[in-house]
């Protein structure tokens, strides 16, 4: 059987049996802080298992992708070891438990997999005696062959969550296969038995500090490895061997004709590299991206180590993108997702690859230099500081640098690579410290809050509020009191004035006392909740504690509402267009128009633009109800709303959630509903920077504004080109075909035209002193041209001088030519040239056999062609 095929036939066995066949999650949890990767066919369910929440299905089946990263190391090296892996299994919540567990595991596996009973052997926990009856009793496996086991194998958990002890079942692949020890039983470290199921009995929860509580009820979770059941129906002495792998293995050593199974090192490179880009190619499709951080960190381990892998093999272009390609051929089908991203994942990998591969040659020079010096100093030890450099300026993950360095008997000291990474980090804090230091300002507000206390904003729901006056600033200095005509920045007890954070601008608004007015056009929060208004005095006198009416300019704020709204809209569309790995980076949200940055890594189609437009103006037709609301992070997190990357949040966040369209975390201000956005286009696209693109758009008023400008211009091409404005195209089309005939019209004019002048010009030859001199006027739109002439005409005259000049404009050019025959008498085009062009008020020079020059004043040409004669006789008398 194929990969394919046991896939297949595993979950068609247990939908006979009642279960729900469910795709595979993402390789990202989600709302799991405990794991950084799916690993196990269980992860997605956890909720389901507590009762945290209700399944619709009670009997599951999936091929869940998973990661597992403890062994990178080992991967190329063993039979086994993987970081990407498919993981079969079979789920019930609440529903079924052992009694139908493993009955079912034997049928499928003896009856469909037809693999021998006396081959298998089973492990149960110490004292689980429920499962060894119904092995034994109602199975029928002899209790020989039923192996009671510890926690350590038999008992399975992974991060928070439900766990419970385990039962397995196990090939002997034959005594040829194992260690050869008579102590060699299951559960040895050898080949000979291989587990290829293992059911959990799922009936604790496992909280952080490691405390196991029943759960109220149980369930049943399965693992079923893909790679290693291959294996073993396949006959192949490894995983990699099996289909799943060999093809994309193949596929590279094809790529650069080489051989497997011929030499061990080929082996090895062909096994990480397969293995490492189906784990990269299935984890970026799932949003993942290269980076010095967690699950991204490891996307870089992994490319790095098979690039060097690559390396190894004498491989000196960039292929991993190329095997990325072969892993979405093979595994596309089962994972549509990676045909639909398969652009975006290759490119990110092809970049990845290409920004390692700038710095892996100077980078493993200098690891070989350091283990030189190593070796000289009679030490076998890389100092940590030494691969912490390698690790900032080559891009060395340490752990790369570690099995580079093992390679050639060497480690390296890893509490001095942190103990660098500390340092480095310190040094980055203090820096930040310092520029916090040094500003003044923000000492001197935190200093007005700690007198005044916080401003209290009611800008969500007020456009205007009663407020009292705390304390005044002219110049950055305390004032109790400021004139009309100043400007001051003003601290109020109560705002509803929106402080620029978040993107989004401050308000602008107005302050409003008896005889009194301020003009309101900059609100910020210099430190945490102290909102700072800077304003001019229009009239009156602004003092400490009066008591005041503030409100905000209502349009400007509904203008900067619609273009935050849309804001949300855009993130999710982008994301349903370019796909989940679009994060924001970046955003401006103004009254006039929005702006917002997020990662993507290749340039953004005009398809795809238009498919974003039209998904946030469908989302505006559907008239959402925007609701905003108060949660904990985790709630918000639970409800899937797409948090901001790198900022922090208190307990509690705010939600603002558009119909079941979008959920966000954010703290702007927001329409009642999405209708309200208006018209929404999409003004621009473009880069700015690695990986990061930016998109700018207009809403409302300011969409109408754009469109009605856009119109104006199509009337105006139509008044210009005589056409109505639904003819323009049509019209344009055949301007430009007249064009393109007028133009070759036109050269084939100016080419008959330059002919005879040619002609005339030679019948205007002169002779001084033997000396054919040709001085003329020609038309000749530029300079080249006219130079053209003079090549034609020297010809043509065979002997003699040359001048001729156009004008152009109110510009004059002049082109002088000597025959080379005339060279030794002292003839110079340059110096002629230049004395010519004097007389039009213009400079220019050259070689004596041809120059050139430009003058300002066409009114004397003439004249100063005249003159050329008078100049050609002085230069052959000297
Ligand atoms: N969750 C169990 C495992 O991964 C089935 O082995």
């Amino acid at each position: 059987m194929t990969g394919n095929e046991i896939r297949e036939s595993y979950l068609r066995f247990f939908e006979s049996k009642g279960h729900k066949i469910l795709p595979s999650a993402s390789l990202i949890p989600v709302n799991d802080p405990s794991i950084l990767w799916t690993a196990a066919g269980m992860v997605p369910f956890k909720p389901f298992f507590t009762g945290a929440a209700k399944p619709d299905y009670t009997r599951v089946t999936t091929c869940q992708k998973c990661i597992r990263t403890p062994d990178i190391e080992s991967v190329g090296r063993t039979a086994r070891h993987h970081t990407f892996f498919e993981m079969l299994g079979n789920f019930s919540f609440g529903d079924y438990f052992k009694e139908s567990a493993i009955p079912w595991a034997w049928e499928y596996v003896t009856e469909h997999l037809r693999l021998p009973p006396d081959k298998l052997w089973v492990t149960i926990y110490l004292d689980d005696d429920e499962a060894f009856d119904i092995w034994h009793k109602v199975v029928g496996v002899p209790a020989e062959r039923i192996v009671r086991l510890g926690k350590d194998t038999n008992f399975w958990e992974i991060g928070v969550g439900p766990c419970g002890p385990c039962s397995e079942i196990y090939v002997d692949l034959g005594a040829e296969r194992g260690c050869g020890s008579p102590d060699c039983e299951v559960g040895c470290d050898c080949d000979r038995y291989l587990e290829i199921w293992n059911l959990v009995f799922i009936q604790f929860f496992r909280d952080e500090e490691g405390n196991y509580t029943p759960l109220a009820s149980k369930g049943i979770d399965t693992g079923f490895g893909l790679e290693r059941v291959a294996s073993v129906l396949q006959g192949v002495p490894s995983n990699f061997d099996t289909d799943l792998l060999r093809e994309i293995m193949d596929y590279t050593a094809g790529l650069f004709g080489l051989e497997y199974g011929r030499e061990n090192k080929v082996d090895v490179a062909l096994k990480v590299i397969a293995d490492h880009c189906r784990a990269i190619t299935f984890a970026i499709t799932d949003g993942a991206l290269p980076s010095n951080e967690g699950r991204g960190y490891v996307i870089r381990r992994l490319l790095r180590r098979a690039a060097r892998f690559g390396r190894l093999l004498g491989i000196q272009e960039l292929f991993l993108y190329k095997v990325g390609g072969a892993v979405v051929r093979q595994m596309g089908r089962a994972y549509p997702e990676l045909a639909e991203r398969q652009d975006h994942v290759l490119s990110v990998i092809h970049n990845e690859e290409k920004r390692f591969s700038e710095t892996l040659a100077q980078g493993t020079e200098m690891l070989n230099r350091l283990m030189e010096e190593a070796k000289k100093q009679g030490s076998s030890v890389i100092p940590g500081a030494d691969a912490f450099k390698l690790y900032d300026t080559y891009g060395f993950p340490l752990e790369l640098t570690q099995e580079m360095a093992e390679e050639q008997g060497f480690t390296v000291d890893t509490d001095g690579f942190g103990r660098a990474m500390e340092d480095q980090r310190q040094r980055a804090r203090s820096a930040r410290q310092e520029t916090e230091y040094i500003s003044e300002r923000g000492a001197l507000f935190k200093k007005m809050r700690e007198e005044m206390g916080e401003t209290n904003f009611v800008g969500y729901d007020a456009l205007e509020a009663r407020a009292s006056v705390q304390g005044i600033l002219r110049d950055g200095e305390r004032v109790k009191s400021a004139q009309a005509g100043e400007e001051v920045e003003f601290i109020l007890d109560v705002t509803p004035c929106y402080a620029e954070s978040g993107g989004q601008v401050g308000d602008h608004g107005r302050l409003a006392a008896p005889e009194l007015k301020v003009e309101i056009y900059e609100v910020t929060k210099p430190v945490e909740n102290l909102i700072v208004h800077r304003g001019k005095v229009i009239n009156g006198i602004l003092k400490e504690h009066d008591q005041v009416s503030v409100e905000v300019d209502v349009a400007r704020r509904l203008a900067t509402c619609r273009n935050h709204s849309a804001t949300h809209l855009l993130h999710k569309a982008l994301k349903m267009v370019l796909g989940d790995h679009v994060n924001q980076a970046g955003s401006l949200v103004e009254p006039d128009r929005l702006r917002f940055d997020f990662t993507h890594y290749a340039a953004i189609d005009a398809g795809e633009i238009k498919k974003v437009e039209d998904i946030v103006n469908d989302s505006v037709l559907n008239d959402f109800t925007i609701e905003v609301f108060e949660s904990s992070v985790d709630e918000a997190r639970a409800m899937g709303a797409a948090a901001l990357f790198g900022e922090k949040y208190g307990e509690r966040v705010r939600v603002v959630k558009m119909g079941d369209f979008s959920l966000e975390l954010c703290g702007g201000t927001h329409l009642k509903n999405t209708a309200e956005v208006g018209l929404f286009k999409l003004v621009g696209e473009s880069s700015v920077g690695a990986g990061l693109r930016r998109v700018e758009a207009v809403t409302g008023q300011g969409a109408l504004r754009y469109v009605n400008a856009r119109e104006e211009q199509l009337a105006e091409i139509a008044r210009l080109v005589k056409a109505a404005p639904h003819e323009v195209v049509r019209r344009v089309e055949g301007l430009l075909e007249n064009n393109r005939e007028l133009e070759a019209e036109n050269e084939a004019l100016q080419a008959r035209l330059a002919r005879y002048q040619v002609h005339d010009l030679i019948n205007s030859v002169k002779t001084v002193k033997g000396i054919k001199v040709l001085a003329g006027e020609a038309a000749a739109p530029d300079m080249d041209s006219l130079r053209g002439m003079v090549d034609l005409l020297r010809d043509k005259i065979e002997s003699g001088v040359i001048i001729l000049g156009s004008t152009a404009g109110d510009k004059v050019n002049l082109v002088a030519a000597v025959t080379k025959d005339l060279l030794p008498g002292g003839l110079h085009a340059g110096k002629l040239v230049k004395e010519v062009a004097a007389v039009v008020g213009g400079g220019g020079g050259g070689r004596p056999e041809m120059a050139q020059a430009g003058g300002k004043d066409p009114s004397r040409l003439r004249e100063a062609l005249e003159k050329a004669s008078q100049v050609v006789e002085k230069q052959l008398k000297l």
